[in-house]
C-alpha cells in the first residue's frame, strides 16, 4: 500500500456483501479491518473515503428470496437493513454505504456497460457452458462439473450472451502486474492471480437472460448486466462516476485499496482491471485479500452453521475488545480461528489485566498522590531512558507495520510497551515508601515515575486509537487531553513523539476500560449464539425473511477458479472419507424441515408440515405409493441394534436422467464422498432431474444391489411420503460432508 504523495487523499473499499445471508464475524472482520485503516488515515490527515455496501442482484438472491417468499427486494431490504445497523452499532465510520439496487448505482453501470460496448469491448454470442450460482461465477468443464471454489455442482447454462473480450487482456494485464508488484497482495494472491492469466484467458459472459433480477442491458432489456460487472462497479459508481455528480470520483479515483476476502481475487485482481482498461478508467492502486475467519478450523459460514455474530461479541465484550481480537490474533492475510475461549483469554490479558489495568494504576495514583494533576518528571534516571526507548521503537516501527497491514505486530510492538510500562512501575512502586527515603525524595520518584507512565500511555493509546477507538477515547479524556475525536480531525497521528504531556494537565476522572471478564463470559456469548440460531428458524417457520445458505467453504484454502470457457483446469475436490460421526439431525420427514429455507420448495407450500410424518423409502421401480401411516406400534418397534445395521449415508447426485420406457424411474449417479455409484429411484414423476443435481440427499448405503431395467442399484433413496403420496426427499440445514453416517 502506499500514500498518494501528490494529494492527501485516501479511499478504501470492502467486498460489497451478499444479502443472502445476515452479517456475521467473517463479514464485520474485512469491515474492521477497513475501519481502523480509514481512521488512521484520517488522523494522519488524509481526506478519506471508506465505502462499503451491498451486493443485491443475481440468480442466488433472486432464489434465496424465493425460497424465503418475498420479492428479491423485499428480501434485499431486509438484509442490507442488517449489514448497515451492524456496522453503526459496532461504530464503523463508513463514508458511503452502496446499495446495487440504488437508482444511482444502476445508471452509472449501464453507462459503464454502454461505454465497454462503444469501445468496441462487447459483442453478442451465445454460450452454453456451465454456472455455479452460489459464486455467481462461469466455470469450465462438460455438464456435472463441480465448482471448484465451492464444491457444489453447476447448472448448465444456453443463453444468448453478451461476451467481454476478456482474451484481449492477458498480456496487458501481464504486463501491468509485472510492472506494479505493489498491485496485489499477499504473495499467494499474486502467485495465485499471475497463474490463472498465464493459463490464458477466455473471453467472459457479461449478461443472463435466464433471469431478471437484474440491471437491464442498456438499449437491449431483456438481458440484465452479469452480477460480477454489476457488482465490481460499486467502487466507482458509489463515487458518481458516468453522472454528473461525479465530483468524488474525479477526487478519489482510483482507490488506494480495495480489501476483500481472498476467494474474490480472480475477480477483483482480473476481471476488473480488465474492464477498467477497456473502458479507459485508471487502475485501482492495490488489492489485499485478508485470509478467512475460521470457528472450529472451518470457515466461519451460514452454510456451516458455524456462524459467530459480531452483535454478541459486542454485547458481551464490547466492540473494541472483537476489533482488538480479531486484529492481534490473525496475521493479516492468513486465516485465523476464533474462538470464544481465546477470545476471553486475550481479553483478560491484554486488555483487563493490561492497558485497562495500566491506565487505572497511573490515572489514579496522579489523583491520590498529586490531586490529578500532572507533575513533572525532573530528570531522568537510566529506567526513565530506558522506557522512552522502547516507546520510541515502537513509535518507529508504527507507520511501516500498519502500511502493510501487519497489525498484530503493530499491536505486539505497542502491548511490549505496555508491559515494559508496567514492570517500570512495579520496579519503582511509587506506592511505597521505604523508611529511609525523604518526602521530598519519595514525592521527586512519584513524579517521576508517574509522569514518566503517563507518557508512555499517552503514546500508545495514540497509536492504538484506530483500532481500539472507544477506550482510547476515555483514556484521551482521563489524561486531561480532551476528545479524541477533535484531535483525530486535527491529524494528531503526524504529531506523535516522547514528550507531549504537559505538567499541570489537570487529569480527567479515572472510569473503567475493560472489566475483567468473569468466568461466564464464554457460557453467555455462547448461550447468546444458541439464541440466535434458534430465533432463526422459527423466523423461518413463520415464513419471515431468514438468511439462506451461502457457499460451502472448500476444505482446502481456494484455487483460483477454472476461467471461462476453457477446459476444467483442476479435478474436482478429493472426496471426504466417511465421517466418523453423524452429521447434524436429519430432518427428514419431520416437522423442522418446514423451518428450513431450503425444503420450502414452492410446489410444496400449503402443506402443513407442523404433523409428524413418517419417512418413506423411495427404492428402486417401487413408486412411493400409498402415504404412510402414524407412528410405529410398539410391537413394531426396533431396538438400536436393528437401527445401526442401517447404514444411512449423505450423498450428492452427481448425474440424474430418466430412464427410457420407465415412467417413474430416474438414474441417478451419487457421490458418497469415498465411493460413487448408481442408484435407481421411482420418483421421476416427481423431481425433474436437472433440479435433482448436486442436490445433497440420504441413502441407505448398505442395501443388496438389485437389477432393475437391466441396470444395477445399489442403495435407495430417503424420502417423506406427503398424504398425496408425494415423495420429499430428506435433506440438510446445515451443510454436510459427503459420505457422512447418520446414526
Ligand atoms: N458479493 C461478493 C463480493 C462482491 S465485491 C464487488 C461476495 N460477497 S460475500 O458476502 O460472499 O463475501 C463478502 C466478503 O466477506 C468476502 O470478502 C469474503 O471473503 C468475506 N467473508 C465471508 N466469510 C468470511 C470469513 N469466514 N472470514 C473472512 N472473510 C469472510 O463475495
Amino acid at each position: 500500500m502506499t500514500e498518494s504523495t501528490t494529494s492527501k487523499r485516501f479511499y478504501i473499499s470492502t467486498p460489497i456483501y451478499y444479502v443472502n445471508a445476515r452479517p456475521h464475524l467473517g463479514h464485520a472482520y474485512s469491515t474492521i479491518v477497513c475501519d481502523a485503516i480509514a481512521r488512521r488515515k484520517r488522523a494522519l490527515g488524509f481526506e478519506t473515503w471508506f465505502l462499503t455496501g451491498t451486493d443485491e442482484h443475481g440468480q442466488k438472491i433472486e432464489r434465496s428470496a424465493k425460497l424465503a417468499g418475498r420479492t428479491p427486494r423485499e428480501f434485499a431490504d431486509a438484509i442490507a437493513g442488517e449489514f448497515r445497523g451492524l456496522w453503526d452499532k459496532l461504530g464503523l465510520t463508513y463514508d458511503d454505504f452502496i446499495r446495487t439496487t440504488e437508482p444511482r448505482h444502476m445508471k452509472s453501470v449501464q453507462h459503464l456497460f454502454a461505454t465497454l460496448r462503444d469501445r468496441g469491448f462487447i459483442y453478442k454470442g451465445s454460450y452454453t457452458g456451465q454456472y455455479c450460482v452460489s459464486d455467481e461465477a462461469w466455470i469450465d468443464g462438460p455438464a456435472g462439473t463441480v465448482c471448484p471454489d465451492c464444491g457444489r455442482a453447476t447448472e448448465t447454462v444456453s443463453e444468448e450472451n453478451y461476451f467481454f473480450k476478456l482474451s484481449a487482456f492477458e498480456r496487458k494485464l501481464l504486463e501491468f502486474y509485472e510492472a506494479n508488484p505493489e498491485f496485489m497482495g499477499p504473495e499467494s494472491t499474486r502467485r495465485e492471480v499471475m497463474s490463472f492469466v498465464r493459463g490464458g484467458l477466455k473471453d467472459l459472459s457479461v449478461s443472463r437472460t435466464s433471469f431478471t433480477w437484474g440491471i437491464p442491458v442498456p438499449g437491449d432489456e431483456k438481458h440484465v448486466v452479469y452480477v460480477w460487472l454489476d457488482a465490481l462497479a460499486n467502487y466507482i459508481t458509489a463515487l458518481g462516476y458516468g453522472t454528473d455528480q461525479d465530483q468524488n470520483f474525479k477526487k478519489f479515483w482510483p482507490a488506494d485499496i480495495h480489501l476483500i476476502g481472498k476467494e474474490i481475487s480472480r475477480f477483483h485482481c482480473v476481471y476488473w482491471p480488465a474492464f477498467l482498461m477497456a473502458a479507459g478508467i485508471p487502475l485501482p492502486k492495490s488489492v489485499r485479500a485478508n485470509g478467512w475467519l475460521l470457528f472450529d478450523l472451518s470457515k466461519m459460514s451460514k452454510s456451516r452453521g458455524n456462524i459467530v455474530r459480531a452483535e454478541t461479541v459486542a454485547e458481551v465484550l464490547g466492540a473494541d475488545a472483537l476489533r482488538y481480537y480479531l486484529l492481534r490474533e490473525i496475521p493479516f492475510g492468513q486465516d485465523g480461528n476464533f474462538s470464544f475461549d481465546a477470545l476471553v483469554q486475550r481479553y483478560n490479558a491484554d486488555l483487563a489485566n493490561g492497558y485497562g489495568n495500566l491506565v487505572s494504576r497511573v490515572v489514579n495514583m496522579v489523583h491520590k498522590y498529586f490531586g490529578g494533576v500532572l507533575p513533572d518528571a525532573g530528570v531522568a534516571t537510566a529506567a526513565e531512558t530506558a522506557l522512552r526507548a522502547t516507546t520510541e521503537k515502537a513509535l518507529a516501527d508504527y507507520d511501516a507495520a500498519f502500511e502493510s497491514l501487519s497489525f498484530s505486530e503493530v499491536l505486539k510492538s505497542l502491548w511490549q510497551v505496555v508491559a515494559e510500562t508496567d514492570g517500570y512501575l512495579t520496579a519503582n512502586a511509587p506506592w511505597k515508601k521505604p523508611a529511609d527515603r525523604s518526602d521530598a525524595d519519595h514525592s521527586a520518584l512519584q513524579a517521576r515515575v508517574l509522569a514518566t507512565a503517563a507518557e508512555a500511555i499517552r503514546v500508545i493509546t495514540a497509536l492504538v486509537y484506530p483500532i481500539l477507538p472507544e477506550a482510547t477515547a476515555k483514556v484521551w479524556r482521563q489524561l486531561g487531553l480532551g476528545e479524541l475525536a477533535d484531535a483525530a480531525k486535527n491529524a494528531f497521528l503526524t504529531n506523535i513523539r516522547w514528550g507531549g504531556l504537559t505538567p499541570g494537565t489537570t487529569f480527567g476522572e479515572p472510569a473503567p476500560l475493560f472489566p475483567r471478564a468473569e468466568k461466564d463470559a464464554v457460557e453467555r456469548m455462547q448461550n447468546i449464539e444458541d439464541q440466535n440460531s434458534k430465533s432463526a428458524i422459527e423466523a423461518a417457520s413463520n415464513g419471515e425473511v431468514v438468511e439462506q445458505p451461502e457457499k460451502p467453504a472448500s476444505p482446502e484454502a481456494p484455487k483460483v477458479a477454472a476461467p471461462v470457457a476453457k477446459p476444467v483446469q483442476e479435478a474436482p475436490k478429493p472426496a471426504a472419507p466417511p465421517a466418523p460421526v453423524a452429521p447434524a439431525p436429519v430432518p427428514a420427514a419431520a416437522a423442522p424441515v418446514s423451518a428450513a429455507p431450503i425444503a420450502t420448495s414452492p410446489d410444496l407450500k400449503g402443506h402443513d408440515f407442523s404433523r409428524a410424518e413418517t419417512a418413506a423409502t423411495t427404492e428402486g421401480a417401487l413408486a412411493p405409493e400409498g402415504v404412510a401411516g402414524g407412528p410405529a406400534a410398539e410391537s413394531d418397534q426396533i431396538t438400536i441394534d436393528d437401527f445401526i445395521k442401517v447404514d444411512l449415508r449423505v450423498a450428492q447426485v452427481i448425474v440424474a436422467e430418466r430412464v427410457p420406457k420407465a415412467d417413474k424411474l430416474l438414474r441417478l449417479e451419487v457421490d458418497l464422498g469415498y465411493e460413487k455409484r448408481q442408484i435407481l429411484a421411482g420418483i421421476a414423476q416427481f423431481y425433474e432431474p436437472e433440479k435433482l443435481v448436486g442436490r445433497k440427499i440420504v441413502i441407505v448405503a448398505n442395501l443388496a444391489p438389485r437389477k432393475m431395467r437391466g441396470l444395477e442399484s445399489k442403495g435407495m433413496l430417503l424420502a417423506a411420503s406427503l398424504p398425496d403420496g408425494n415423495p420429499v426427499l430428506a435433506s440438510f440445514l446445515e451443510e454436510v460432508p459427503l459420505g457422512a453416517r447418520l446414526k
